[in-house]
């Protein structure tokens, strides 16, 4: 018997669950991060300074290899055609035209792709990483309109991308359920996310909403986003002697080789995924049918194959953000208690995947309200499987959960700083679990004096500046810490006090390499030249998925394993002759190229003086981290409070950001400059939430009708302003490095700190994203 995914999942959870309780009723000492990393004590190291990226040189000299740049003998290029129905079944397929084409080597179809098996789907593996579990180009099956049904392999890119246009099909036309309001008319169901319902009720709080004295209760609406990272999706692919390999853009560099060796029926260890340097991920770079495709038509052609997906097929083949319909509902007291928080609604998502939108995520841990009722119902429509996209869940979630706070906040006269903290829980308010590190009154309180929250007028559409309106808006961010099971790294130490540290992680833009020789080299006590730290490649050790936000927090747990392995040899090789004689592993800690005693730095030895001795040239260990129980011990978050000021033009009704700030409380910071980046990075990404992307549906053919950045607007330099950002830096002590992540944060709460900064200057409040001129006109 074969049980649906869902059911799989449910099961899963199941299971994690029972885990789960054991697991917080467990005392500290069992868990990982019960004994604070003594990294967290290093003050003067190389922690939290706003070092320059490691691979800056290598990027501005064009010499960082990307996906498409690994320059291969004989190398053929190839284009994507697509469906142009939802549903139904190719009837003919004419490639004549497109064969016949000038420097067209081949044309792959369903009719002559090798024989694959269907992906295994994120989630139904730890391994696994395809976005949906549909088999790629094996039948005459349409599944989604754009799904690919030629691919063509031709001496130029420009030769594929003329042949591709030459591609003729006809089709048989199967009904397909594309329009979500259809879907929903014949009902929904639970949504399911990492294997547990997304669902939670605490009392009765539709009971509690109708009895309480002040209310809210409203919809907001989110649209489909689709991603749009500057780097288009990548991937160069060739075979030699049955081993593929595969220069690819991804976040997810085992993940990848392992789901490509299950669809080619190959060992896992036959592929080798590649990935130094992407361009831009956010949940969209994992596997999609491209990196199948040029695998497949390499085998076919026996040529390497370079894939770059044009804009559109970017938009027609890899998932973005399904869209949300929210309803929330806040019952409180005079004085802002909070007694009922609703937080339900409807998001579509596929047959083929598991990823409902999760926007109720930031509401089990926000607020201490008495009764809960959060609710994620799904419909599952004939598109392209919808995915991961920054701050899945949290982005949207919190755009309707802060927007309800502000409207509260207006209907009781509270300020909206002041309600959120007299709603401050002490405990996890849905998990029960207490929270590992929570200093959001302190990011709230530093935000707010640096924002000069105290000069804003609460009467909405009171200030005027010529012909714009001028308002501030406030929101609170949030993000879990995540960290996912499967680490490892392995660490070399040479006599000459260098230190190696390979991982199969991966460097996205964000800083990863950077702050990890700055973790490695200050757990080591070398200087940062000392260390090189090699990731992006699928032979190396670890399974890190480069996403959740979580890389830093694995890769540290895997460095923090390795490392302690590393001291116990070293102690072992120091042996009696040594100061460290006598010292346990846990006694001990890298300094000044060499250990020494925590608690006395005088008995110290060089690593070149312990491996001479030794009579070795390096020494290599290799471990894997504990399993990341400390995610259900605690309650673990980061955290921010979020201020917008915009200018809404009074005749026009355009929307201008003019300032922002980010108050961040996300643990120890582990490089200023990198994380500031990320932080203004996940903030901008906010702002074209807020006021521009949308992905046009089309709900009668189910077909994306604005694929190109054109159409589907992301702020540029212009839209951006001055964007501030602040962090607490109070570590986490059950964290590695005391840290959290920081790379989705950004995203949230941003767009309902836009939302309502449009409401104080206006008093129009917009519930429906983007927020675009027509509805404050
Ligand atoms: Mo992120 S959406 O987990 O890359």
């Amino acid at each position: 018997m074969s049980l649906p995914e869902d059911a799989k999942q449910l099961i899963q959870g199941a299971v994690q669950g029972l885990m789960g309780k054991a697991v917080a009723l467990a005392p500290d000492s069992w868990i990982p991060g019960g004994k604070p990393d003594p990294l967290i004590r290093h003050q003067h190291g190389h922690i939290g300074k706003p070092v320059t990226r490691v691979d800056g040189p290598l990027k501005v000299a064009g010499k960082a290899p990307f996906a498409a740049e690994f320059p291969i003998q004989a190398m053929a290029y190839a284009a994507v055609a697509h469906s142009t129905i939802a549903r139904g079944k190719i009837l003919t397929l004419d490639v004549a035209g497109a064969e016949a084409a000038p420097g067209v080597i081949a044309v792959m179809t369903y009719r002559n792709a090798p024989r694959l098996k269907a992906p295994p789907v994120f989630l139904s593996d730890p391994k696994a990483a395809s976005g949906d579990n549909l088999p790629v180009m094996q039948d005459e099956e349409i599944h989604w309109n754009g799904q690919p049904i030629a691919v063509i392999v031709a001496e130029t890119q420009e030769q594929a991308d003329h042949a591709k246009s030459l591609v003729r099909a006809t089709y048989e036309v199967a009904p397909a359920v594309t329009d979500i309001e259809v879907a929903k008319a014949k009902g929904t169901k639970q949504g399911v996310f990492m294997g547990q319902p997304l669902h939670n009720a605490i009392g009765d709080a539709e009971e509690a909403l109708a009895a309480a004295p002040v209310t809210v209760d409203a919809h907001y609406t989110s649209p489909g986003h689709n991603h749009n990272a500057i780097e288009l999706h990548a991937v160069t692919a060739y075979w030699q002697d049955g081993a593929l390999r595969l220069h690819d853009a991804t976040q997810a560099v085992a993940h990848t080789a392992w789901t490509m060796a299950q669809m080619f029926g190959v060992d896992e260890k036959q592929i080798v995924v590649t990935s130094p340097f992407v361009g831009g991920g956010f949940g969209g770079k994992t596997l999609w049918q491209h990196q199948v495709l040029a695998a497949g038509a390499a085998r076919l052609t026996e040529r390497p194959v370079r894939l770059v997906l044009s804009r559109e097929s970017v938009y027609r083949m890899v998932g973005g953000r399904a869209p949300t319909q929210q309803r929330v509902a806040l019952g409180a007291d005079r004085d802002g208690t909070l007694k009922a928080l609703i937080h339900s609604g409807v998001t579509p998502k596929t047959a083929t995947n598991v990823m409902p939108e999760p926007f109720i995520l930031p509401a089990r841990s926000a607020y201490a309200a008495e009764t809960m009722l959060l609710d994620v119902q799904i419909v599952e429509l004939d598109m392209l499987a919808n995915t991961f996209m920054r701050a899945p869940g949290e982005s949207v979630g919190t755009f309707g959960l802060e927007s309800a706070l502000d409207e509260l906040a207006h209907a009781l006269a509270v300020d909206p700083i002041e309600l959120r903290l007299r709603n401050e829980p002490d405990k996890d308010p849905t998990l029960g679990l207490p929270f590992s590190s929570r200093n959001i009154d302190e990011a709230w309180r530093a935000g707010a004096e640096r924002f000069g929250w105290s000069r804003r007028n609460p009467v909405p559409g009171a200030t005027r500046d010529g012909e714009w309106w001028v308002g501030v808006g406030c929101a609170t961010a949030t993000y879990p810490y995540y960290r996912m099971p499967g680490g490892a790294a392995r660490l070399t130490l040479t006599r000459e006090g260098h230190a190696i540290v390979d991982i199969a992680a991966h460097e996205m833009g964000m800083g990863t390499a950077t702050a990890q020789t700055q973790v490695i080299a200050e757990r080591l006590g070398l200087p940062l030249e000392a260390v090189t730290f090699n990731y992006g490649d699928s032979s190396l050790p670890g399974l890190v998925l480069a996403g959740g936000s979580q890389q830093t927090a694995s890769i540290g747990a895997s460095v923090i394993a390795a490392h302690r392995a590393l001291v116990k040899e070293l102690l072992k090789l120091a042996g009696n002759d040594s100061v460290l004689a006598g010292l346990d592993p846990d006694e001990v800690g890298g300094q000044d190229a060499g250990l020494a005693a925590l608690d006395d730095p005088d008995r110290h030895e060089t690593y070149a003086s312990i491996l001479a001795r030794a009579g070795r040239q390096t020494i290599m260990v290799e471990a894997e981290p504990p399993m990341p129980l400390e995610t259900q011990h605690w309650s673990m978050h980061s955290h921010g409070a979020m201020f917008c000021e915009v200018r809404v033009n009074a005749v026009t009704g355009e929307v201008r950001v003019s300032r922002f700030l980010g108050s961040f409380d996300c643990g120890r910071i582990l490089n200023a400059k990198t994380a500031a980046s990320q932080f203004r990075g996940g903030i901008i990404m906010g702002l074209g939430l807020a006021l521009m992307e949308e992905t046009q549906f089309d709900p009668r053919k189910g077909r994306i009708m604005n694929p190109s950045l054109a159409e589907y607007h992301v702020p540029v330099q212009m839209d951006v302003p001055q964007i501030d950002v602040m962090w607490t830096d109070i570590p986490d002590p059950h964290a590695p490095m005391g840290a959290h992540g920081v790379g989705e944060i950004g995203i949230t709460g941003t767009g309902a700190a836009v939302a309502n900064a449009v409401f104080n200057a206006t008093g129009k409040r917009v519930r429906d994203l983007p927020i675009t001129l027509d509805k404050l006109l």
